[in-house]
């Protein structure tokens, strides 16, 4: 395997996953199986820089893996698995902490929007949630983190920390890539087009993975356009409509220009349906597949235990070599 490039993302095991989730990061995800050495990880330590129902956050770490696996994930293939089952990721995220300034900290848009949300819980942990996340990223030598445009600047801090590391000991680290999905970056909000559609602001037109096609197509009916009622590409001036075709060309597999094609002489009414319809369609199976895995944890725990074997023995490996850079006495 060595000669392929490794892939490393992971996804929050927080609420509902939303056709965001699907189209910007699982599905995606899931395609980098077949070229890549991929590692995928359900970062459940980092759900709890929110305080969690520990009933909910189980439950919804079991509903990451089981769409992970519905989407189409090969255990045989990628390895999947939690991040609590992998004690490497708090160790290293404890070193790199004190490689990160907590200035750079302060300055990550993601901190500024939660600290806002969640004022009675300013935690040290979502200061220092990308730290976390460069020690997922940086303990599997990964060359390139497939996540959604919103994750740009945690990988931009990834890299300079890791950059700043290998700068004092020597190339420890593989300094990542980020990669940017070619369509549906940023899939927004049905009814506010100038929002990303996002679980934590459900409403009517966040669309949820386990919509059945009818409350999808009810979604899409009701989407938010324009009063120009030419369908065209322009983010600028027509959210709405450029949303759809986005959205529709992620589903599809095809270019927006192409989808433009397809829609351009089409009446709004009739666009909105047929991007519902399609959507709810291709979600269809996706949804029978999760229903039958979500009801089989003893399936799903089987994968975990082996992705984190197979995970542990890459981790355990990179922070032994790092602790010894660092100059901590050999364990055993
Ligand atoms: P989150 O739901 O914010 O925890 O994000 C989980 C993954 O889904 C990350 O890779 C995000 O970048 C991606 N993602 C979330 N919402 C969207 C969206 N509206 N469009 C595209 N990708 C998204
Ligand atoms: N912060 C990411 C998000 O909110 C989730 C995440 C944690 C992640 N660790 C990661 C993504 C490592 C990619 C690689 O979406």
């Amino acid at each position: 395997m060595a000669d392929k490039k490794r892939a490393f993302s992971g996804i929050q095991s927080t609420g509902k996953l939303t056709l965001g989730n699907y189209l910007g990061a699982l599905k995606q995800h899931v395609s980098f199986q077949d070229t890549y050495d991929a590692i995928f990880c359900v970062v459940n330590l980092h759900s709890i820089t929110v305080r969690q129902d520990p009933k909910e956050l189980m439950d919804n770490t079991y509903d990451c893996v089981a769409w992970y696996l519905a989407c189409g994930l090969d255990p045989k293939k990628a390895i999947l698995f939690a991040q609590s089952h992998v004690r490497a990721h708090a160790e290293l995220s404890w070193v790199l902490s004190t490689f990160t300034q907590v200035g750079e900290l302060e300055r990550m848009t993601q901190y500024k929007d939660k600290s806002k949300q969640h004022k009675q819980n300013v935690n040290a942990g979502l200061l220092t949630y990308p730290t976390l996340m460069a020690a997922d990223i940086l303990l599997y030598n990964t060359d390139v983190v497939p996540v959604g445009d919103d994750q740009k600047q945690h990988i931009e801090l990834t890299r300079n920390v890791a950059e700043r590391f290998n700068g004092i000991y020597g190339e420890k680290f593989i300094v990542p890539e980020h990669y940017h999905p070619p369509v549906a970056a940023r899939v927004k909000d049905l009814a506010h087009p100038e929002r990303k559609m996002s679980k934590s602001l459900p409403g009517k037109g966040c669309v949820l993975l386990e919509d059945d096609p009818a409350a999808v197509l009810k979604k899409f009916k009701k989407a938010t356009t324009d009063n120009e009622d030419q369908v065209r590409l322009d983010a600028e001036n027509q959210p709405g409509i450029t949303n759809l075709l986005e959205i529709y060309a992620a589903t599809q597999g095809i270019s927006s220009d192409a989808a433009l094609s397809q829609f351009k002489d089409s009446r709004y009414g009739d666009f909105k349906v047929a991007v519902g319809e399609a959507v709810g369609a291709s979600l269809a199976p996706v949804q029978d597949e999760y229903k039958r895995i979500l009801a089989d944890r003893g399936f799903m725990d089987s994968v975990l235990k082996d992705g984190s074997a197979r995970a542990a023995e890459i981790a355990d490996a990179k922070i032994a070599e790092i602790y010894e850079a660092v100059g901590f006495i050999k364990r055993g």
